[in-house]
């Protein structure tokens, strides 16, 4: 991440709006509990939330600092440094999964299809994908400057999610994009 993400990410205000305005409809919205993974955890502003409303969280960090500074902070949280597009998990470990500002994050659409079938992947049969990221932007490419930036159109979520299998996706498109998918 840039210094601008760094500062809009480990702010109160950005996990406030995230927390409110994505995690509590989603969750409310899916029945989301039990064993859930999360990827791209970065500062923590959606592990805050969602290690109160699961009972067991983990959470893939690629940045080793990032990592070692949660695990830190939350001793009730499963941290692991790793690379989602390859989970060191069997298939159908979890009973949730979710990806929250961090597709963008993934510097090629390959990168970003592998890392949506490990989600799916990992999660047993009816378990629950969530997730939000950024839409493309003029502002958003200059505010990355320096650094990955590749949102995922909101068009190819649905196609791969539907590709791997999974019913009930839903893929909104407003402030942010959302998206939510069972697997089968
Ligand atoms: C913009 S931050 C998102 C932070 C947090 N999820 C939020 O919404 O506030 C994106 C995070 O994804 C992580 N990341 C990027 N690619 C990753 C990968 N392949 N596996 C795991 N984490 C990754 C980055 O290191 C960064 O911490």
């Amino acid at each position: 991440m840039n210094s601008n993400h760094a500062a809009l990410c480990s702010s109160r205000e950005w996990a406030e709006r995230l927390q409110s305005e994505v995690l509590a409809p989603l969750v409310r919205d899916n029945g989301i509990g039990g064993r859930m993974i999360e990827i791209g955890p970065g500062p923590g502003a959606a592990t805050e939330w969602l290690r109160r409303h699961v009972e067991h969280l983990v959470v893939v960090e690629a940045d080793p600092e990032a990592a070692a500074a949660l695990a830190a902070r939350f001793d009730d949280v499963e941290v692991v440094p790793g690379d989602a597009a390859a989970l060191p998990y069997p298939e159908g470990e979890f009973d949730a999964a979710g990806s929250f500002t961090m597709l963008h994050h993934v510097p090629t659409r390959e990168a970003q299809d592998r890392v949506l079938a490990e989600l799916v992947r990992v999660l047993r049969p009816g378990g629950v994908l969530v997730g939000s990221d950024s839409l493309a932007s003029d502002g958003l490419r200059e505010f990355h400057e320096g650094d990955t930036y590749n949102p995922i159109p909101p068009s190819h979520l649905l196609d791969r999610l539907q590709e791997l299998g999974c019913s009930r996706i839903t893929v909104t498109v407003d402030r942010v994009l959302t998206f939510t998918a069972r697997k089968r």
